[in-house]
């Protein structure tokens, strides 16, 4: 790879990462392939599915669409970052409760959407949470129970 890679940190879920990029990579492909965290999804891989959403400083992105080398030193924000089985945050936990998914495919991207919706706006109305996920398909057509979804993780965040 000599001549088209560089030793770049990327900083992902608040933990820096040293490794050497290929200048053709995308954010989707470092974070899949070489850091081995598999929740995004590679889907349409331009642009258009949003099943490859992460967090950039806290705003959803298509990693598909960046280059890995365009993230500098800021934070990257991955559906691995939100809990696992034993420790579900409230967003997976509504999304549990609400059936928010059917194959699971799109689920990391709309979990992440949803989370950088409820950040910056913990009590969103219908149409805002329809305006937050905009950027993200349901081949299952799942949209309802997904909206049903966020709307529950606002309630128990709300709790929380
Ligand atoms: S895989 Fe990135 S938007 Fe579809
Ligand atoms: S649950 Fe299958 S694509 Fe959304």
């Amino acid at each position: 790879m000599a001549g088209f890679s560089s030793m770049v940190t990327l900083n992902v879920n608040g933990s820096s990462f040293d490794i050497e990029i290929d200048h053709r990579w995308t954010l989707l492909h470092v974070l899949r392939d070489e850091l081995d965290l598999t929740g995004a999804k590679r889907g349409c891989d331009r642009g258009e599915c949003g099943a490859c959403t992460v967090l950039l400083e806290g705003k959803p992105i298509c990693s598909c669409q960046m280059l890995a080398m365009q993230v500098g030193e800021r934070e990257v924000t991955t559906v691995e970052s939100l809990g696992d089985s034993s420790n579900l945050n409230p967003i997976q936990q509504a999304f549990l409760a609400r059936d928010g998914g059917q194959c699971g495919f799109c689920t990391p991207g709309f979990l992440m959407s949803a989370k950088a919706l409820l950040d910056s706006n913990p009590s969103p109305s219908e149409a805002e949470i329809r305006q937050g996920l905009v950027g993200n398909l349901c081949r299952c057509n799942a949209y309802g129970r997904i909206i049903e979804s966020v709307q529950e993780a606002a309630r128990l965040m709300a709790k929380s």
